[in-house]
């Protein structure tokens, strides 16, 4: 796994401390892959055959399995290398943070940069639901404030993540962001976006890929939390890619009405209590122009998963620290964007390969199709990484 970040918020760290790196990310590829096929086996193997009849949903799989060892195990062993994820990146950025911070201030004022743009909001009122968990275990979660000085949070992410993902997001952890904006150009190839918004979007890894596939558009990411945003804005100019970043709630999206051409969340509207997924919809089908397009990459619905699958994918929301992960997948996604306002025709899904992994014809070949999904384990297929779905606002 490589330890190095591909820019200039990249910082020293010992021999010891890369180690510590790998190794975490090696315990987490072991529990999701080793640990999580056994725990399979264990319920088709030692949990179905005792049950009079078989689970109806992914509650019921949780329940019939929980006693089991299996279960303890890959559950204690996937707690302890989340909460490692962290532990892991936090002292080389305790030690390195005068360094973050003065690099990140150079690209920031940097008064030849005329790339780019960032703006935060010193008064924007944290939600409550927020400011109420450690989000995915990470220690402060997005620190939201405006007032908190400083880009380490930003740092935690993109190091930790980068021990999260060991090396399947991509060199910049931005596969997502070219998948979807690949899968939009090549699903809607008249669309020429002029604006495009990723909103809840931490520390802009899935933004910049929009500015490479439209190169013409004005690309924002938008956040809450004012150090993530701070931290993108410094990346994106050591990236050289000129995307502008704005500090607001997904509730009030900055933007005029009708004025932009596509919106974008990953991996943001499991994080959303249902009410706020509401209002982000409602928004996007607000400030979308005519023939605009919202579009999210997220989990797939429980509705399309085998009952294991479904509890497997939910196991996050019960042990995480992920509270509205369940509520979501639960939704129907369809319904959710007809209740924003958007025609129910005007919906589309799909699932697609990871596009920087694939060669382009490769990833063209799923545009056009319907999310399609193993028809005997409910399993997105192999080779299949990302569920997107959304929907163009008709006039
Ligand atoms: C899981 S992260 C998103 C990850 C990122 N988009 C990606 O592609 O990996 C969720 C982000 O949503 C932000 N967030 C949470 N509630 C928000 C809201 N109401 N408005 C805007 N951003 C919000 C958090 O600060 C956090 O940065």
């Amino acid at each position: 796994m490589e330890t190095h970040l591909a820019h200039e918020l990249d910082i020293a760290k010992t021999g010891w401390e890369r180690a510590r790196e790998r190794s975490v990310s090696s315990l987490r590829a072991y529990v999701l892959n080793n640990l999580a096929g056994e725990l399979r086996e264990d319920y088709e193997s030692a949990v179905l055959p005792t049950l009079d009849e078989p689970p109806a949903d992914g509650v019921a799989v949780h329940k019939a399995i929980r006693p089991r060892d299996a279960f303890r195990w890959y559950s204690s062993l996937r707690c302890t290398a989340q909460e490692l994820v962290w532990n892991s990146v936090i002292d080389s950025i305790d030690r390195q943070a005068g360094f973050l911070e003065a690099r990140a201030a150079e690209l920031t004022n940097d008064a030849s940069r005329t790339d780019g743009s960032l703006e935060l909001n010193a008064d924007l009122e944290l939600p409550d639901y927020y400011k109420a968990v450690d989000v995915h275990l990470m220690p402060g979660n997005y620190e939201g404030a405006a007032d908190d000085a400083g880009v380490l949070p930003g740092a935690v992410y993109d190091n930790g993540f980068n021990v999260f993902a060991f090396g399947a997001m991509g060199k910049e952890h931005n596969d997502i962001g070219w998948s979807m904006a690949n899968f939009t150009k090549l699903r809607f190839p008249d669309l020429d976006p002029a604006v495009i918004v990723d909103v809840g979007c931490t520390i802009g890894h899935n933004t910049l890929p929009w500015k490479a596939v439209y190169p013409d558009a004005k690309v924002y990411g938008v956040d809450i939390a004012a150090a993530c945003l701070r931290y993108a804005h410094a990346r994106a100019r050591s990236l050289g890619v000129g995307a502008h970043f704005r500090q607001a709630s997904s509730d009030a999206l900055p933007f005029d009405d009708a004025s932009v051409d596509v919106v974008f969340s990953s991996m943001f509207l499991h994080e959303l209590p249902a009410k706020h997924i509401a209002r982000f919809l409602a928004q996007a089908h607000r400030v979308l122009k005519p023939g605009g397009v919202v579009i999210n990459m997220e989990l797939p619905p429980n509705a399309a998963l085998s009952p294991f699958d479904a509890f497997y994918l939910d196991w996050d929301s019960y042990y995480n620290n992920e509270p509205f992960y369940k509520n979501f997948r639960d939704q129907d996604y369809r319904g959710l964007l007809e209740a924003a306002g958007f025609g129910r025709d005007a919906f589309f899904e799909s699932v697609m390969p990871r596009y920087t992994y694939v060669p382009h014809e490769a990833f063209a070949k799923v545009v056009g199709g319907t999310a399609e999904f193993d028809e005997d384990t409910g399993r997105l297929s192999d080779d299949i990484q990302w569920y997107g779905f959304g929907a163009e606002r008709q006039a």
